[in-house]
């Protein structure tokens, strides 16, 4: 699946970590989505004091979609500095979903781009409970 990856997606994912904020845990992480319509948002991870109440990349990038008036995500690349892949979180996993498909592609990627894991959000949020299910 990682062809239909594309460069500037992971680009901007890897210029988001750099603007990471995390004194504490000293593990930057960028993120940056591309909405079905193909406009791309970024986000970084944001820690404090008050360690729980940090916020991770894609709930940036996320939050500056929703700001935009997007509300699908086709793609997201997700940008991380060790050598396991950075995988979306539990919460940040739900907060894809509400805007996501089954389909929407994961991409992992380490601090040089390289891809460590590709897939999708069916696969790392399996029966899922979505909007859909709230009819
Ligand atoms: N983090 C993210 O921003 N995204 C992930 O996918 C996993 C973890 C952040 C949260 C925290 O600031 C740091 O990485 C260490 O957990």
């Amino acid at each position: 699946m990682s062809e239909i990856c594309q460069d500037p997606l992971m680009e901007a994912a890897l210029a988001a970590r750099s603007m990471a904020y995390a004194p504490y845990s000293r593990f930057t992480v960028g993120a940056a989505l591309r909405t079905a319509e193909g406009t791309v948002y970024a986000g970084c991870n944001v820690e404090n004091a008050a360690y729980p109440e940090g916020t991770c990349a894609e709930a940036g990038a996320i939050a500056a979609m929703a700001l935009a008036g997007g509300r699908r995500i086709a793609e997201i690349v997700v940008a991380g500095g060790g050598a396991a892949p950075c995988t979306p979180c539990g919460g940040c996993r739900q907060k894809l979903r509400e805007f996501g498909t089954a389909e929407t592609i994961v991409h992992i990627v380490d601090a040089a781009g390289a891809t460590l894991l590709c897939t999708s959000l069916a696969a790392l949020l399996p029966h899922s409970f979505g909007p859909e299910n709230m009819v």
